[in-house]
């Protein structure tokens, strides 16, 4: 079985979740998806999850308006399907200190800006690439971090620029960013996989590449 046994949680299209499903399939993350949840019966997401054979779970905040108990179903199904890994794919509800307590150091977001500008409540979707405009900042990027009890403000695990051109719309930014998300996501997974991440305080380091034997 693959040292990581993923728990996806997403509210939206899942453009980052195939691209690690992608990256699975190409032998390129040593993984398996083992169930997705979302918060949003339509999202997009949960139909990708579908079509592979990946078990896919709606579950409704109006059946747990309170959070605890919302995670606490999450946690629930995430341990029924053997999940010790947490990706977050745009996903939009914050998790409560338990939930964060349980998979401490094995939850990963990714967040299309270079952290810690343009990031916490408020900042996701086309609104964090607005205000990198907004702000007339020459770069953005990417960052893969691990997740605390609060918005964006875990230690980064992989951080990578993308230029930002004079012509740049939000759209146009937001898809050159994405491109790089697609990329760097699968990356530090698999750096968990290959057990080569060290969390020393708020430094993630990473140990050089097992040497090939062969
Ligand atoms: C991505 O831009 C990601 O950085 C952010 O939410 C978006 C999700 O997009 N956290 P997708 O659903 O993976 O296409």
């Amino acid at each position: 079985m693959s040292r990581l046994q993923l728990g996806v949680l997403a509210s939206g299209r899942g453009s980052n979740f195939q691209a690690i499903l992608q990256h699975i399939q190409q032998g390129k993350l040593d993984a398996s998806v083992q169930v997705v949840v979302s918060n949003k019966s339509s999202a997009g997401v949960l139909e990708i999850a579908r079509n592979h054979g990946i078990a896919a779970i709606f579950v409704s905040a109006k059946q747990y308006p309170d959070q605890e108990q919302y995670d606490q179903q999450i946690l629930s199904i995430f341990e029924q399907y053997q999940v010790n890994f947490v990706v977050l794919a745009g996903y939009l509800k914050m998790l409560s200190p338990k939930f964060v307590q349980t998979y401490r150091n094995r939850i990963l977001n990714i967040h299309p800006a270079l952290l810690p500008s343009f990031g916490g409540k408020g900042m996701y979707g086309i609104h964090v690439h607005e205000a990198v405009l907004n702000y007339g900042c020459k770069v953005s990027g990417v960052t893969v971090h691990l997740v605390d009890e609060n918005y964006d403000t875990g230690p980064p695990v992989l951080q990578r620029c993308v230029p930002v051109e004079d012509d740049d719309t939000p759209e146009t930014l937001a898809a050159r960013v994405l491109k790089v998300e697609h990329e760097i996501y699968s990356e530090a997974l698999q750096l968990f996989a290959q057990d080569r991440i060290e969390i020393v305080g708020r430094r993630v380091k990473i140990r050089p590449a097992p040497k090939n034997t062969d």
